[in-house]
C-alpha cells in the first residue's frame, strides 16, 4: 500500500500540509511488465513554508538564549535517549522502505538501521566524555580558562540517497546534541523512510529544535540559505549542490561547512598480493549497493605481472553475482533508485569502448528494467570519462600499472582524496609508500576494501572529497565551537 504522508514538523508540531504533494516512485517493478511502483507521496513544500520553518528553528535557538542551547547536558542526553528508544520501535517499517525506495538489499538495509542506532548511543557516550573534558581548567600567566564547547546556531541538514538514514543522522544527531537547532530535509530518494520517525522527533525534542521539511532543494533549501540565518550547512552529496547552496548565502564567511562529497577511491593490486583476497575485497568494494557509495572502489590499478590472473578471477566473480529484488536471499545487485542511472552508466561504457577498452565479463553493460549489469572495463586510460568521473554505479574501470609512482602522480592530480585500498603481502615493508599515500588521501586500507565504518573512525577526505570530519568523536567538534570563560588569579 502506498504511504501518503502529509505532515511536516515545525515548532514541535506535526502540521498538515495543505498544498501540492510529490509522488514517490520506486524503480522496483511490482508487475510482470516493467513499471516503476508508486510507493507514496510527501508534501511538496514551497518557499513561504520553508521560511516559516526557518523561523521556528531561529526562535528555538533564541539567539543563544533558547531552552535548547542553554539546556543542561543531562537533559539534552535524556531527549536523545528518548528519541533513540522510540526510533528502535520503527525498525521494520524503515528497513522495508529502505528496500523499496533505494533498492538496498535486506542485510544492508538492516545494517544501515542498526548502525545508526549504535551511532546515536556512541554519540551520547562521547558527548558525556566531551563534557567531562570540557570541565577542565587551563591556567597560564595568572589567567584561568574554563573551557566549554558551545553550539554554532542554526543548521541546515541535507542527506544523501545512498544512506538516507545513517549519513543524514551522522549530521543531524551530533548537530542537535551540541545544542544547535536544525532544519532537516530528507533526500529525494529515501524520503518516505523518514516519515515513521516523525513522531519520535516530535515527542523527544523541545519545540522548534528539530524541524523536518519536504520539497525540492531549489524551492525550499535555497530561500532558507538566502535568508543568511543559517550558521552551518551540513550536507552529504555532491559538490555541485553544496556550492550552489553556499552561493545562496549572503555572507559565506559566516557559514560553517560540514560536507561529505565525491570520491574516486582506487584499489592498488601489487604483484605479490593474495589474489583471492584482493578479488573478494574488490567485489565488495566496487559493487556493494551497486557501487553507489562515496567510499566505493571506483578504480582498480592492477600490476602488469598479475593483470591476467586478477582480471580473469575478478570478472568471473562479477558474473556470478545475483541480481534481484532487495528482499530476496543472496541478492547482491539490485535495481538502481535513480531512473536515469543505467543510461548514464551506459554512456561511460560506450565512451570507454570507443577509446579502446573492452568489457571483460559476459553480461557487462546489459540493461534490464532499471538495472545495468556491472561492466569490468580494461584497459582504462586517462582520456576516458569513466576515469575522470565519479561513476557512482555498477561499472568498474581497471587500469594497468608497472610503476607505483605512476599511481602516486595520478592521485596527486586527482580532485579527490578520500581513501585507497592497498593489496600486497609486504605492505608493511612498503611503509614509505604508505607514508606517501596518507598524504594524498585520509585512510589507507591494507588488504581490505574502502569503507566509512566503523562509524567511530574519522571520516573525511582531502581536496573536493570533504570539508570537516565526521565520526562520532569528530562530528561533535565539527558542530560546535570551543569557548571559554577567563578569570584572573587575583
Ligand atoms: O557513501 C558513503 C558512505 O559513508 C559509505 O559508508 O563505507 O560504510 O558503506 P560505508
Amino acid at each position: 500500500e502506498p504511504l501518503h504522508y502529509s505532515n511536516y514538523l515545525i515548532n514541535g508540531e506535526l502540521k498538515k500540509w495543505e498544498g501540492e504533494t510529490a509522488e514517490v516512485y520506486s524503480t522496483i517493478s511490482s508487475t510482470e511488465e516493467y513499471k516503476p511502483t508508486l510507493v507514496g507521496s510527501v508534501p511538496n513544500m514551497d518557499a513561504e513554508s520553508a521560511k516559516e520553518v526557518l523561523l521556528a528553528a531561529c526562535d528555538a535557538y533564541g539567539k543563544g538564549k533558547g531552552a535548547w542551547p542553554t539546556m543542561k547536558v543531562s537533559d539534552r542526553i535524556a531527549c536523545m535517549e528518548k528519541f533513540v528508544e522510540q526510533m528502535k520501535t520503527k525498525r521494520d517499517e524503515v528497513v522495508k522502505l529502505l528496500m523499496w525506495e533505494i533498492g538496498k538489499n535486506l542485510p544492508d538495509s538492516e545494517k544501515e538501521f542498526d548502525r545508526t542506532v549504535e551511532y546515536i548511543y556512541d554519540t551520547i557516550e562521547d558527548y558525556k566524555q566531551l563534557d567531562r573534558d570540557s570541565a577542565k581548567f587551563l591556567k597560564r600567566d595568572g589567567v584561568y580558562a574554563h573551557i566549554r564547547r558551545g553550539p554554532l546556531g542554526i543548521v541546515l541538514c541535507l542527506g544523501p540517497y545512498n544512506y538516507p538514514l545513517n549519513e543524514t543522522f551522522a549530521l543531524l544527531i551530533p548537530a542537535l546534541i551540541m545544542g544547535n537547532t536544525a532544519i532537516f530535509k530528507p533526500a529525494k530518494h529515501g524520503v518516505l523512510l523518514i516519515t515513521p520517525l516523525m513522531e519520535a522527533f516530535k515527542n523527544s525534542f523541545p519545540r522548534g529544535v528539530v524541524n523536518i521539511i519536504f520539497g525540492r532543494g531549489r524551492e525550499v533549501a535555497a530561500p532558507i540559505m538566502q535568508s543568511g540565518r543559517i550558521d552551518v550547512l551540513a550536507l552529504i552529496g555532491n559538490s555541485k549542490s553544496a556550492i550552489a547552496l553556499q552561493d545562496q548565502h549572503p555572507n559565506k564567511n559566516r557559514l560553517r561547512l560540514v560536507l561529505g562529497l565525491e570520491a574516486k577511491n582506487p584499489a592498488i593490486i601489487l604483484p605479490d598480493a593474495d589474489l583471492d583476497l584482493a578479488v573478494e575485497e574488490c567485489i565488495n568494494g566496487t559493487l556493494s549497493f551497486n557501487g553507489q557509495r562515496c567510499t566505493a572502489l571506483k578504480m582498480i590499478y592492477v600490476h602488469e605481472d598479475i593483470r591476467e590472473e586478477f582480471n580473469k578471477r575478478f570478472s568471473a566473480k562479477v558474473d556470478a553475482l545475483k541480481f534481484g529484488n532487495p528482499w530476496e536471499a543472496g541478492v547482491k545487485l539490485t535495481p538502481l533508485p535513480e531512473p536515469d542511472k543505467p543510461a548514464y552508466i551506459k554512456e561511460l561504457i560506450d565512451d570507454a569502448l570507443e577509446k579502446g577498452a573492452k568489457i571483460l565479463n559476459k553480461k557487462g553493460g546489459e540493461i534490464s528494467d532499471n538495472y545495468i549489469y556491472p561492466a569490468v572495463l580494461y584497459p582504462v586510460n586517462e582520456e576516458m570519462r569513466v576515469y575522470q568521473e565519479e561513476q557512482f554505479g555498477p561499472v568498474i574501470p581497471v587500469k594497468l600499472f608497472n610503476d607505483i609512482d605512476q599511481i602516486l602522480d595520478e592521485l596527486a592530480l586527482s580532485n579527490y582524496g578520500q581513501q585507497v585500498s592497498l593489496f600486497g603481502k609486504d605492505v608493511y615493508e612498503l611503509s614509505p609508500l604508505i607514508d606517501t599515500l596518507v598524504n594524498l588521501v585520509c585512510r589507507v586500507n591494507l588488504n581490505s576494501s574502502c569503507q566509512r565504518g566503523p562509524d567511530v573512525f574519522p571520516f573525511t577526505g582531502r581536496k573536493d572529497s570533504a570539508v570537516s570530519t565526521l565520526s562520532v568523536h569528530d562530528a561533535l567538534r565539527s558542530f560546535s565551537i570551543r569557548t571559554f570563560v577567563a578569570t584572573k588569579d587575583t
